[in-house]
């Protein structure tokens, strides 16, 4: 069924184009997929969970697949060198192409190690996490962390396609569900009233695959629309970091116990606490931010003071010159860049 029309990323500076494709089933992915390989040769690069929640591996051959752990833990140097070893002992030339087949993690790394593999391959990404579809997937930044702090090893390398499939999102735990739907709701607000009115309609405690995956095609959308204005992130790419500079500072608050989505969502709120406090925005943009999130019963309690979250924002890596830009929303639809 080619019932969702695929998307187009064009980047005008390194005058690159590639395509989002979509698709409902393993079937007509793997089919999609295999087309768009040929007769290359290639690397499937994937994490236990997938592979054990999933029947999307089944169809391939165990030599061309590498299978690394999951979690963040896994998106650091050794595992480069895992997956880059696994190229040289399978022969991959430059005409080879890695396929990353995971959550943010796997797309990060693998999208890395094809950048540096012999100076460069092509990636294809296919997020299997909602998080991975709606964000990390799309924009090209690769990379892996070190023991001075998150993502700071890394490339841009625009994979050669994207593909999202709504099968994946059936063997995905709420949890991860919901850190998604945060990075979502902030697509909403920072770039369409619309958007954010679909998933106001969608919000209930445990949001299925069908009602969440046609959204995911709109949410797409609105980053690779901020990508292209922006590809290497001097300005427009700036807007992502909604509820991304108190979030970040809750993350690191509480040692990264709370799941990034949640993190983002609490540091949504707050951004528009703040907004309303100082005149940019109005209650009724406040109340709706609170209540979509709690409709989803995505808990945005913290019990951190706003002087901790002052000071952690004040170490963070975002700060330029001793101040600290944060992305405040104007209305939903509408965010502006405001420096304190
Ligand atoms: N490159 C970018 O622009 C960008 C943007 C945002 C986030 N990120 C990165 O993405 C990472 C977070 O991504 P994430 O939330 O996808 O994390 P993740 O890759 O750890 O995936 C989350 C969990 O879901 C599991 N999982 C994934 N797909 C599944 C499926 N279909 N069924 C069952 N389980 C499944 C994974 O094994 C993991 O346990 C972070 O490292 C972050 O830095 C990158
Ligand atoms: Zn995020």
């Amino acid at each position: 069924m080619h019932c969702m029309k695929s998307l187009v990323i064009n980047l005008p500076v390194r005058k690159i184009s590639y395509e989002i494709e979509f698709s409902e089933t393993f079937k007509e992915l793997n089919t999609r997929l295999k087309e768009q390989i040929g007769k290359r040769k290639f690397l499937i690069v994937s994490d236990q969970n997938v592979d054990k929640f999933t029947s999307f591996l089944n169809t391939f051959d165990k030599k061309n697949i590498l299978i690394l752990p999951p979690g963040e833990k896994t998106k650091h140097w050794p595992y480069v060198e895992k997956i880059l070893d696994k190229c040289f002992e399978e022969k991959l030339d430059r005409s080879a192409v890695l396929v990353a087949i995971g959550g943010g993690v796997i797309g990060d790394i693998t999208g890395f190690a094809a950048s540096i593999y012999k100076r460069g391959i092509p990636v294809i990404q296919i997020p299997t996490s909602l998080l991975a579809m709606v964000d990390a997937s799309i924009g090209g930044k690769t990379g892996i962390d070190c023991q001075y702090g998150k993502n700071l090893i890394g490339t841009f390398h625009q994979p050669e396609k994207i593909y999202a499939c709504e099968e994946f999102l059936k063997s995905l735990p709420l949890s991860e569900i919901k850190s998604g739907l945060g990075e979502m709701i902030k697509h909403g607000i920072l770039g369409s009233p619309k958007h954010f009115t679909d998933l106001e309609k969608i919000a209930n405690p445990n949001p299925t695959a069908k009602r969440i995956f046609p959204l995911v095609r709109d949410s797409m959308n609105i980053k690779s629309q901020v990508v292209e204005q922006d590809e290497r992130e001097g300005g427009a790419r700036m807007q992502l970091n909604l509820g991304h500079t108190f979030g970040h500072a809750i993350e690191l608050l509480h040692d990264f116990k709370f799941s990034h989505g949640i993190a983002v969502a609490i540091g949504t709120v707050m951004a528009a606490q703040y907004a309303l406090e100082h005149g940019i925005c109005n209650e009724e943009t406040v109340d709706r931010i609170e209540n979509i999130f709690n409709k989803f019963e995505m808990d945005i309690t913290c019990d951190l003071s706003e002087e901790q979250i002052w000071q952690a924002m004040a170490n963070d890596k975002k700060v330029k010159e001793g101040r600290i830009r944060l992305v405040l929303p104007e209305k939903i639809g509408k965010v502006r860049v405001h420096t304190v």
